[in-house]
């Protein structure tokens, strides 16, 4: 060991080309498909509080299409590398054009929208808890990072995408 690397100066700059080192491998690391979760900025929709809505505030009305807007990006950021890009599943993971494929069919209107209520608190509680079995992160968590309006924001773009 030389004198020099004991001074103080040194030996940071070490430490300093050691993080960017470990910091390159990192993002190399995600560019394999893995992207970090992104957060979404909703400050341009109506802001809906704390509790949780069970169905999709956006679907009709003034928000819809700010809302398809920042979905349509939040999605692409956030599922499509395991969903696929504009939702069509490449087979590893569940195609959500499809999602609400069940409630497509019925004929009767109530029976339509209770069915589609239904398929949104699954949608919702799905994103927020991600899927965890046996130990394995299928779908990681969402809940700390993406907003209500975040989420609903996507699944407005998701039922754009639904198979006639
Ligand atoms: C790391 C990969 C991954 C990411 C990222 C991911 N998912 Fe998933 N998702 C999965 C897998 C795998 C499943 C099926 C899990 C299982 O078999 O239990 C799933 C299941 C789901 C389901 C349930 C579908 C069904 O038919 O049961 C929904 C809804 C869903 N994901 C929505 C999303 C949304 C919205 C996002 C983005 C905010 C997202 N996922 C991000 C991998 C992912």
């Amino acid at each position: 060991m030389t004198t020099l690397s004991k001074t103080p100066g040194v030996r940071l700059a070490r430490g300093m080309v050691l993080a960017a080192l470990s910091l390159s491998a990192a993002t190399l690391a995600w560019s394999h498909g893995d992207v970090v979760p992104q957060s979404v900025d909703t400050t341009t929709l109506p802001q809906l509080g704390t509790k949780w809505l069970d169905a999709n505030p956006y679907s009709k009305g003034p928000a819809h299409k700010e809302a398809l807007r920042i979905g349509t990006s939040a999605y692409n950021q956030n599922c499509a590398r395991c969903h696929g890009l504009e939702a069509i599943s490449g087979g590893m993971s569940p195609d959500l054009r499809k999602l609400d494929a069940d409630c497509m069919g019925l004929a009767d209107a109530a029976k339509k929208d209770m069915c589609f209520a239904e398929m949104s608190e699954f949608f919702a509680g799905t994103v927020r808890r991600g899927r965890v079995r046996d130990g394995r992160v299928y779908m990681p968590p969402f809940e700390n990072i993406l907003t209500q309006e975040a989420i609903w924001a996507i699944k407005t773009y998701l039922e754009t995408r639904r198979e006639p």
